[in-house]
């Protein structure tokens, strides 16, 4: 039986080259989109995806997920069976002073996908949110059943609306959705402005370490191969409409974070200790009892295997 062809939105950036690396080579035919926005360096983009452009059983296309009238050219062109819709502007501190822009993208940039599913019988949508939706929600770890009303980002807000949005589809259209919310990224071809490669990178530089905060705030770091571990298992797996947690359930505070970069790495640093930025979030803590349950998901690389995978990589790169 020939495999399912799978369509990946933001196959160039981070979490989405890592996916089709994945995915490939399980032998699945993957259509990438992405538009290479310059959100950050498109050179960069470029490099994540090279080394599949020219596999046999892998199409890019290079176009706006706003731009319905292409996207529907790929549709009708593509027979696609299951859609991983990771494209979007991420990042929490940038959406601060341009929330219509991620508006835009991440939430009519999503209904333009759910709306081409229905239209070409796409069998199922796996919908990439973020643990933003929790935001300041004091019931720690974050569980799905938690209501998401302390969101605290526009970028937050932005992938909640998404959220319902699959959800609408899914009651209205009867699309099988499944919503992950990833839990703070990292690993090899990290996205250049989170806290794991700006630290990373000015420790290597001897550089000084602004820290947002007192450093007492928490995040759920999770490695990227354990992130697209549950988004193939997702894939795989049949389901109505369900949203599930992948982190890693071991929060680490910023100041220790840093520590053991610096543990790794075997370099020390200076920090310099600015106020914290409006939109970021207290802490972050997946409760990811449903990914197991339903996907038989746990993360397998913790957090010093993990940073000590990812330099590794950036030292070979
Ligand atoms: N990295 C994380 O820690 C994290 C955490 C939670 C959720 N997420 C979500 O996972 C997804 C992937 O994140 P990432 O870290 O790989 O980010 P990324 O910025 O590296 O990847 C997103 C890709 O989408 C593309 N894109 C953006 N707007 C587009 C548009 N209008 N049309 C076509 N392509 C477009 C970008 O060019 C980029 O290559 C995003 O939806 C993000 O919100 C990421």
């Amino acid at each position: 039986m020939s495999k399912s062809k799978i369509l990946v939105t933001g196959a160039a950036g981070f979490i989405g080259s890592n996916l089709v690396e994945k995915l490939l080579l399980r032998k699945y035919d993957v259509i990438g989109v992405d538009n290479f926005n310059d959100y950050y360096d498109p050179k960069i983009k470029e490099e994540n995806i090279i080394s599949v452009l020219k596999k046999h059983n892998f199409k890019l296309y290079r176009e706006d997920i706003l731009n319905l009238n292409k996207l529907e050219r790929i549709f009708r062109n593509e027979k696609i069976d299951v859609i991983v819709h990771l494209a979007a502007r991420a990042g929490v501190r940038p959406s601060i002073n341009k929330p219509k822009l991620y508006a835009k993208v991440n939430v009519l940039g999503t209904v333009n996908l759910l709306k081409l599913s229905v239209d070409y019988k796409v069998k199922r949508f796996i919908f990439g949110s973020s643990s933003s939706v929790y935001g300041n929600s004091k019931q720690l770890p974050f569980s799905e059943s938690d209501p998401c009303d302390q969101i605290i980002s526009p970028y937050g807000a932005s992938k909640r609306s998404a959220e319902f949005f699959v959800e609408s589809f899914h009651k209205s259209f009867d699309l099988n959705c499944t919503i992950l919310r990833f839990f703070t990224v990292y690993g090899p071809r990290s996205r250049p402005d989170m806290a794991p490669a700006i630290f990373t990178k000015k420790i290597f530089n001897g550089e000084t370490i602004q820290q947002y905060g007192d450093g007492l705030s928490s995040r759920d770091y999770t490695f990227v191969d354990d992130i697209t571990n549950g988004i193939v298992l997702s894939l795989e797996k049949e389901s109505g409409f369900e949203v599930i947690n992948l982190g890693n359930n071991h929060p680490i505070v910023i100041s220790d974070f840093i520590k053991m970069i610096e543990y790794v790495t075997g370099k020390k640093t200076k920090i310099i200790k600015l106020s914290k930025c409006a939109g970021d979030m207290e802490n972050t803590w997946a409760d990811i009892k449903k990914a197991n349950r339903l996907l038989g998901w746990k993360p397998e690389t913790d957090l010093k295997e993990g940073l000590k995978r990812y330099i590794l990589w950036l030292r070979a790169n």
